[in-house]
């Protein structure tokens, strides 16, 4: 499914709206989602959607920006069940495309109210499935999707409509274990297919891919190819492409071989849990498991001027060795240290945490801080107990 397109904008021929309708040519089934709380654009975006070429129309009612909220659009439709399923049901009525709907389990600061919603969406005979996130719009990433409740909202619209769950999956055996639990129709996933493009693949073969450093960076400079081609290998494409490919290495960066035999019955989200960064790593894991943004730069960087993916895993390996990385690393780790901060740096347009440059012994000295704090709050080795996104 496309990114959500605001149908206001779309209907005013706005080039950004219209190039979420794209489709790529080897998608063998694409939905574009929009953002409306009229029925008579919602209407016309369908309209424009199948003239795009697409196969199936969502209405997003599930996202809790405020870009779109303050519209009274996304997760702000969700207080009002009736008024909502009104809005469904005009829109679907005669759709030259099946619509379907995508929820929350509660609006924002309010009460789960998922059963209301889901029984008056059930009653709109046209309504080709509904998705609910098993979060409220006020838990953005805070919390584990609730599949407990998920679940239910299954087990009481038995016989309608098709539900698909969303939320935390990040390997094939949770997306199993979801499917039969819940009986949900389907699964979603989002940040999983971000951290790891190579999940559905995953989900076909019911295997998890146990990829080597260097396959993976086969797989990230073929991203960087599809920019080059997108956007131009120039220094102006460059540009372009830079407002989005660090951004990936925050997902990226946060991959971890996780087999079945060994995290199948861990209990809580694996999406949810925060690994830490093994510093006894070779040069190359460690350079792709760095989860500060300034080292995302350099990543980018170094893929975006590589000219084979042999030439892309020794500049990442070397990079992996710079004694530099090893100091921002420290100081991404511990960033609350901040005396002994010495050099700022701020590339590009973002603003950037500071690069705290160390040296070695500051660095052994925090290390062994950060160990024995660990120690004190009983975590185990691999998990930071800090930090749960
Ligand atoms: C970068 C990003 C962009 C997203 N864009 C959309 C969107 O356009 N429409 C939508 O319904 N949800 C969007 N979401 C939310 C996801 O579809 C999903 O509901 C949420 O991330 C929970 O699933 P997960 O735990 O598998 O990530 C987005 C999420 C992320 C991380």
């Amino acid at each position: 499914m496309g990114e959500m397109a605001f149908a206001r904008n779309l209907l005013k021929g706005d080039p950004l709206e219209l190039s979420r309708l794209r489709r790529a040519k080897n998608e063998p089934n694409f939905g574009v989602q929009i953002a409306t709380n009229t029925i008579e654009e919602g209407r016309l975006a369908v309209v424009k959607a199948h003239e795009a070429g697409a196969d199936w129309v969502d209405l997003n009612c599930g996202c809790p920006v405020f870009e779109a909220t303050r519209r009274g659009l996304g997760s702000s439709l969700l207080s009002s069940p009736s008024k909502l399923a009104k809005l469904v049901a005009g829109i679907a009525d005669d759709s030259p495309l099946p619509l379907s709907v995508k929820i929350r389990i509660a609006p924002h600061g309010k009460e789960t109210n998922v059963h209301k919603v889901v029984g008056k969406l059930r009653e709109i005979d046209s309504l080709a499935a509904i998705t609910i996130h098993g979060r409220s719009a006020g838990d953005r990433y805070t919390k584990a999707a609730d599949w407990n409740l998920v679940g239910d909202v299954v087990a009481s619209s038995a016989g309608t409509v098709p539900i698909v769950g969303n939320g935390d999956i990040l390997t094939h055996f949770e997306a199993t274990q979801r499917l039969n639990e819940t009986g949900v129709a389907g699964v979603m996933v989002a940040r999983g297919a971000l951290m790891k493009p190579w999940l559905f693949q995953e989900f076909r073969d019911k295997a998890t891919w146990e990829l080597s450093s260097e396959d993976r960076v086969e797989v990230y400079r073929r991203l960087v190819c599809y920019m080059k081609e997108h956007f131009g290998d120039d220094a102006k494409g460059r540009k372009k492409a830079f407002y989005f490919l660090p951004w990936h290495f925050e997902n990226f960066t946060r991959y971890k071989h996780l087999p079945e035999e060994e995290y199948g019955d861990w209990g809580s989200p694996l999406m949810q849990t925060r690994w830490d960064v093994d510093e006894e790593q070779l040069p190359l894991d460690y350079v792709l498991s760095h989860r500060d943004k300034a080292a995302h730069d350099l990543i980018a960087a170094s893929l975006w001027d590589a000219d084979s993916d042999a030439d892309a895993v020794a500049r990442l390996t070397a990079l992996g060795e710079s004694a530099d990385l090893r100091a921002l690393d420290a100081g991404a780790e511990l960033g609350e240290v901040e005396e002994l901060a010495n050099t700022g740096s701020h590339r590009g347009g973002r603003p950037r945490k500071p690069v705290i440059r160390r040296t070695e012994e500051e660095i052994a000295v925090l290390r062994a801080e950060r160990a024995a704090k660990r120690e004190r709050t009983g975590a185990p080795p691999h998990v930071d107990s800090r930090s749960r996104r």
